[in-house]
């Protein structure tokens, strides 16, 4: 079997929503130290849900994929879809990554999660009760 599943490929190849939202409403960026990959999440928010969504990640071919991936989960979803997203469904998503490779979507998973907390930070109106 191939390392990687056709659909990681193509995500690597052809990566969705590559750039950045100038005017963003919440941007997050994370890091992996023990692969130094890093990965950031640009996201426009109307009406509590995510309008648009850019990413730039300087890291593995398993990262932009994963970044790839999962911004496409989380376009045009309820901005508490998008905060519920996690590296498992974006590994599936993937149809798999190698288990070496699944900290790759742990890092989207987090980015999303950095980029809805700044957005919650810059909207408090917004934030769910804790
Ligand atoms: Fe670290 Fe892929 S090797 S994000």
């Amino acid at each position: 079997m191939a390392l990687y599943s056709d659909t990681v490929m193509d995500h690597f190849r052809n990566p969705r929503n590559v750039g950045v939202i100038e005017d963003a409403d919440g941007v997050g960026e994370v890091g992996n130290a023990k692969c130094g990959d890093i990965m950031k999440i640009y996201l426009k928010i109307e009406d509590d849900v995510v309008a648009d969504v850019k990413f730039e990640t300087f890291g593995c071919g398993s990262a932009i994929a994963s970044s790839s991936m999962a911004t496409e989960l989380i376009k045009g979803k309820p901005v508490a879809e998008a905060m519920a997203l996690t590296n498992r469904a974006v590994a599936e998503a993937l149809d798999g990554l190698p288990a070496h490779k699944l900290h790759c979507s742990v890092l989207a998973e987090e980015a999303i999660r950095s980029a809805l907390e700044d957005y919650y930070r810059k909207h408090p109106e917004k934030a769910p009760e804790k």
